[in-house]
């Protein structure tokens, strides 16, 4: 089994849909900032929510535009936005290969609450590159990602659950979930994947440093990244932010005048 299938199939499970579904509600401070920074390009324009999950984005992006899709890879959560919010459009499909949309076809793009952490680092870099094509020229694509420069990092490793007073049985659970992903656990200079807290050690998760990701974003070609903290304030890209487990960022794709006035400057 892969990284990708594996964690594939936590979110097909439906002790994982009820979670999204019943304590998932609220936008989180970082998304609100980002909603009223760029509400340019979201009010009344047409809005991609990549994992989609049990639709915590959707009710706040679609009071924002009628033209609002979302879309996952686990059939159970699509199964379960299209019950709970019935009037909204929601797609199954993995955010790697998105044939169903044409280029160009949305101003904003989210993929919420490390939805994007899931993947193998190529299968992160073929979404991304799958998200700046269905992306329309100067349209936004806002993300969150663990933070590898994250001063308390929580993996088995540290055993962060195994301190608490009178949780054996959890303790035990966290250990056997650690015990079958922890193979699959990988260490690189750039990104690392770790066992974590979700699902008691049973998810994998993508770690990177902003300097790293910011290099991936340019790379695909993806321009204007900002960078938030947990506390919905705009950081720098040098700042080291060992307070955030995770980092929010926004970047733009290009323009057609963008891409000249680049060419001209060549
Ligand atoms: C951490 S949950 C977040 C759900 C929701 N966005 C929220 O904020 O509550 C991540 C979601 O991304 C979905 N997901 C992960 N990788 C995906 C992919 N490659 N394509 C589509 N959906 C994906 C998962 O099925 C899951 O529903």
């Amino acid at each position: 089994m892969s990284i990708d299938l594996f964690n594939q199939t936590l979110y097909e499970k439906p002790s994982t849909v009820k979670e999204y579904i019943c304590t998932q509600k609220d936008l989180w401070i970082e998304e609100k900032t980002i909603f009223e920074k760029y509400e340019q390009h979201i009010k009344d324009k047409a809005i991609l929510d990549v994992g989609c999950g049990g639709g915590r984005t959707a009710i706040a992006l679609s009071e924002l535009t009628s033209n609002y899709t979302g879309i996952d890879y686990s059939m159970e959560m699509v199964k379960a936005c299209q019950k709970w919010h019935s009037s909204l459009n929601f797609i199954h499909g993995d955010a790697s290969d998105m044939h169903m949309f044409d280029g160009e076809s949305f101003d904003f793009i989210i993929f919420s609450f490390n939805g994007i952490d899931c993947m193998s680092h190529e299968k992160r870099i073929k979404t991304l590159k799958e998200i700046y094509r269905v992306l329309k020229s100067g349209g936004i694509f806002a993300f969150s990602s663990h933070n590898l420069d994250d001063r308390k990092i929580v993996t088995a490793f540290n055993k962060y659950d195994m301190k608490r007073p009178r949780a054996i049985a959890r303790n035990l659970f966290n250990v056997m979930s650690y015990l079958k992903v922890r193979k699959y656990q990988i260490h690189t200079d750039t990104y690392e994947i770790l066992s974590d807290l979700l699902a008691g050690f049973g998810h994998l998760t993508y770690y990177i440093r902003k300097q790293e990701q910011v290099k991936q974003l340019v790379n695909i070609g993806f321009k204007n990244i900002a960078i938030l903290n947990r506390q919905a304030q705009f950081v720098d890209i040098n700042s080291l932010d060992r307070d955030s487990e995770w980092l929010h960022y926004v970047c733009q794709k290009p323009t057609s005048d963008d891409r000249n006035e680049d060419s001209q400057q060549k």
